[in-house]
């Protein structure tokens, strides 16, 4: 807490100085000031707070890392991408803050159960779990292939699951927690052209909402983010070319733009930090009115 001098003789003596020095005349007027805790100045929403972000190594989960680390958070990386992973952690140091990646594939029981011991060993803590890691596949139920089919529900839907599974006996231990589950404006209004992603994303909400309902009483807050069109590898893989891109952004988003990765890492940050101490299942749509 910043320490202000709120002593009456201390302005009156400084006031009087000055106005000496400068050859004007003063008037101490006298005015009344909040309790000291209203000074209360916090530069960083996270400081040493231990998040975990899935999918860290791109888009939005890379967005969420650098922003969480600026905040004063220690980021640990969790992806696939172990190049990409490397660069994200390599960037937070430069920016003089803590993050260490670990390759880490959620839908392996194995391996979260390492990400988790990792993290552990390295900080001794969990705070903040997001569940970011996610693919998107194209195809109708008929067109879809059964192992797509697998891996996207394994990726989107299980990750989640696989990784609070384990973050929360840590988080339950310490009677706080925060998991963030990143879903999709396609998990709210449904499209035809990408059911098994629709579902995998509606099956998140009520995970988000289920798990809200059992873990509040530990202290943990549940809730998830739904993007809508956010401009990330993921995204633009999921159009043919420019001019399809560009079609679906004049005719589904309101604000005729893509959105950024930052816009989204903005309200994970909002659910993260002590800001949304009264949220708890809620389903946040960052969408420029996607899902409208
Ligand atoms: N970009 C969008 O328009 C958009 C819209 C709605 C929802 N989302 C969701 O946001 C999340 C992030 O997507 P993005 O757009 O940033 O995509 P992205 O492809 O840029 O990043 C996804 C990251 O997840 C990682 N990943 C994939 N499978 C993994 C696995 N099994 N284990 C660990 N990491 C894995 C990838 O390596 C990648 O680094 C996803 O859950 C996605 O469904 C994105």
């Amino acid at each position: 807490m910043a320490k202000l001098p709120i002593n009456e003789n201390f302005f009156k003596n400084r006031l009087a100085i000055k106005s000496k020095s400068f050859g004007i005349k003063y008037k101490f007027v006298r005015v009344r000031v909040p309790p000291r805790a209203h000074y209360k100045i916090t530069f960083m929403k996270l400081k040493n707070k231990i998040a975990i972000i899935t999918g860290g190594a791109s888009g939005i989960g890379r967005a969420c890392a650098i922003l969480f680390a600026k905040e004063g958070a220690k980021v640990v990386i969790a992806d696939i991408n172990v190049a990409g992973g490397k660069k994200v952690e390599r960037g937070i140091k430069n920016l003089g803050q803590e993050a260490f990646f670990v390759e880490c594939d959620v839908v392996k029981p194995l391996q979260v159960k390492n990400l988790i011991k990792t993290t552990l060993g390295k900080y001794k803590n969990i705070d903040i779990l997001v569940n970011n890691a996610g693919i998107y596949l194209h195809g109708t139920v008929e067109a879809m292939e059964e192992r797509d089919y697998n891996r996207l529900m394994d990726i989107n839907l299980k990750g989640p699951f696989l990784c609070s599974k384990y973050a929360i006996p840590i988080m339950k231990k310490n009677k706080s927690g925060i998991i963030i589950n990143i879903d999709s404006e396609l998990g709210i209004v449904a499209e035809p052209e990408s059911p098994a992603y629709c579902a995998s994303k509606a099956g998140l909400i009520h995970l988000t909402k289920s798990m809200a309902l059992e873990y509040t009483k530990y202290g943990i807050r549940v809730n998830c983010v739904c993007p809508g069109p956010i401009d990330t590898p993921l995204l633009r893989k999921s159009f043919l070319d420019k001019k399809e891109l560009e079609n679906y952004i004049q005719n589904h988003t309101l604000m005729k733009r893509l959105g950024k990765p930052e816009e989204v890492a903005n309200v994970v940050l909002f659910l993260a930090s002590e800001d949304s101490s009264y949220v708890i299942g809620s389903v946040y749509s960052v969408g420029g009115g996607e899902g409208l």
